[in-house]
């Protein structure tokens, strides 16, 4: 039987894959693997069905976003670098949020702290609202808040 509960994309961009090997002095030990075990534990918890996913390609997350709006899923996106410049991205980004889907941006760091380029993103203007610099909790502060706009 088809589930009824919210459903909700966690969209990750490039080098998230890389997590546990790439600079984890910022980005920790843990993997994209481990978040994607993590992410459905909180969603199950939270009453949202939950799935995250990776990709270092712009076209293949932009058809993610497209998904999500067609499919009715809210989004939990962290763009990584495609935040700072990818107005492909934005734009899709920004038809989950015309359609009345939510969508938090969301980061690892706190791009506000470290070096300038990354003090702009081109998602925040149009997200829901923004979770940065806790690390894995990020995400998990972002579904909560899913959960409580929805009401799950
Ligand atoms: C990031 C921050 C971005 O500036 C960076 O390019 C990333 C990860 C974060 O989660 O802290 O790849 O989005």
């Amino acid at each position: 039987m088809a589930s009824a509960l919210p459903r909700v994309l966690v969209l990750n961009g490039p080098n998230l894959g890389r997590l546990g090997v790439r600079e984890p002095e910022i980005y920790g030990h843990a993997s994209m693997a481990d978040l994607e075990i993590a992410a459905a534990r909180w969603g199950a918890e939270l009453g949202l069905e939950v799935e995250a996913r990776q990709t270092d390609g712009e076209s293949e997350i932009v058809g993610w976003l497209h998904e999500a709006v067609d499919a009715g899923a809210h989004v939990v996106l962290n763009p990584a670098a495609f935040t700072h410049y990818s107005y492909a991205l934005r734009d899709a980004a920004a038809q989950v949020t015309t359609a009345d889907l939510l969508l938090v941006e969301v980061h690892l760091s706190n791009p506000a702290t470290r070096e300038s380029f990354r003090h702009y993103s081109v998602v925040a203007g149009i997200a829901t609202g923004t979770v940065a610099g806790f690390g894995f909790d990020s995400y998990r502060l972002a579904l909560s808040a899913i959960a409580g706009k929805l009401g799950a």
